[in-house]
C-alpha cells in the first residue's frame, strides 16, 4: 500500500514511521513547502535510534529509511491512503484537502488525524468521503487508533480503515463523530484541570505530576502531558469542546491561554510547565 502523510509535525512524523515500519511506501508531504532534507534527516535519525538500541536490525532500519520520501503535496498523487496531519484548524484542513482532491487518485482513501474537529463537517466542506484516523503521541509507541466515521462516511471505507489500523499493529476503537471523540474529551480537560490546580498555587508543577503518577498510576502527570501534546494543541481542543457543547466545564484555563500567547508551548518550544532547553 502507498501511504501519503500530509503534514510533518510531531504527529505526522510518528504516523509516517508507523506505516514505514509496517513495510508501506510512505510519501511525507510538507504542506509549508519547506526544504525536505532536514525533515528526512530527522526521520532517519529516529529509525537509526531503534537500530542502535537493537530493537531492529541495521538492515531493517535501512529498508525502512528507503521506503520514505519527503517532498511537496504532489507526492500524494499515487497514494492509496492519505492521512492528513496538518495544522489543526478547519480552514487549514479545507485548504489542504482542496489541493489533495486535485492531486490524488479518485479511489484514494482520505483520512484525517484531527484531534477534535468534526469529521461530518469536514467531509461536507471538502465534498469527498472522509474518515477520522486518530493516532496518539508518541504515535510509534501508543497502541490506540480511534477510527471515526462521520455521519456520511461510507461503511466499507470505515471497515477498510479499521482493518488497516490492525494491520499496522494498532488496536483500534470505533467511535462516532463528536467533539474530542473519546480520549481527548477525557484527557484534555484533565490537563486543563492540572493547570487550574497549578494556577491556584496548590502545589508545584513537579508535585502535581508526581501526585497523578503515584496516586492514579498515570504514566506521566497532566502538566508533562500537556507539554508533550503541545499547549497550543491542548488549547485548540479545549476551545472545540467548549464552543461545540457550550458547556462551561470545558472552559480553557486562562493560564493555558497565556502560555500559548507567550509561545511557551511545551517540548516543541523548549519550555512549557517544565524546561526542555537542556
Ligand atoms: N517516539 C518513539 N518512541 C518513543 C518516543 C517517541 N517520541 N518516546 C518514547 N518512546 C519509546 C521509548 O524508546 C521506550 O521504548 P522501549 O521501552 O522499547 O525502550 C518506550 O517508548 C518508553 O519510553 P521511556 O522509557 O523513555 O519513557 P516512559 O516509559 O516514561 O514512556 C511515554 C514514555 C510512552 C511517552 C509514556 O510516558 C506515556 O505513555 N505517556 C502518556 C502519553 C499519552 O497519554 N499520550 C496521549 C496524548 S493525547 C494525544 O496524543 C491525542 C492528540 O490528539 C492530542
Amino acid at each position: 500500500m502507498k501511504v501519503a502523510v500530509v503534514g510533518t509535525g510531531t504527529m505526522g512524523m510518528g504516523i509516517g514511521q508507523v506505516f514505514a515500519q509496517h513495510g508501506d511506501e510512505v510519501a511525507m508531504c510538507i504542506v509549508t513547502g519547506k526544504d525536505p532534507a532536514p525533515k528526512k534527516e530527522k526521520f532517519d535519525k529516529n529509525i537509526q535510534k531503534l537500530a542502535d538500541k537493537e530493537k531492529i536490525t541495521q538492515e531493517e532500519a535501512d529498508r525502512i529509511k528507503g521506503l520514505v520520501t519527503f517532498g511537496p503535496l504532489d507526492l500524494a498523487k499515487d497514494a492509496d491512503l492519505v492521512v492528513e496531519s496538518a495544522l489543526e484548524t478547519l480552514e487549514a484542513k479545507i485548504e489542504v484537502f482542496g489541493k489533495l482532491k486535485e492531486i490524488c487518485k479518485e479511489d484514494a482513501i482520505f483520512s484525517t488525524n484531527t484531534s477534535s474537529l468534526s469529521i461530518t463537517e469536514l467531509q461536507s466542506l471538502i465534498g469527498r468521503p472522509l474518515i477520522g484516523l486518530h493516532f496518539f503521541n508518541p504515535a510509534p509507541v501508543m497502541k490506540l487508533i480511534e477510527v471515526i466515521p462521520g455521519l456520511n462516511t461510507p461503511q466499507d471505507m470505515c471497515e477498510k480503515v479499521f482493518e488497516i489500523s490492525k494491520e499496522v499493529g494498532k488496536d483500534p476503537v470505533l467511535v462516532q463523530d463528536g467533539p474530542g471523540f473519546i480520549v481527548n474529551r477525557v484527557l484534555i480537560p484533565l490537563v486543563n484541570e492540572g493547570i487550574s490546580i497549578y494556577a491556584d498555587g496548590l502545589a508545584s508543577a513537579e508535585d502535581i505530576d508526581k501526585a497523578m503518577k503515584l496516586g492514579a498510576n498515570h504514566p506521566m502527570g497532566p502538566l508533562a502531558l500537556g507539554d508533550l501534546i503541545g499547549l497550543d494543541v491542548c488549547l485548540e481542543i479545549m476551545n472545540v469542546l467548549y464552543t461545540e457543547t457550550g458547556d462551561p466545564k470545558y472552559r480553557p484555563h486562562l493560564l493555558l491561554k497565556k502560555m500559548v500567547r507567550g509561545g511557551q508551548l511545551g517540548r516543541k518550544t523548549g519550555k512549557g510547565f517544565f524546561d526542555y532547553s537542556k
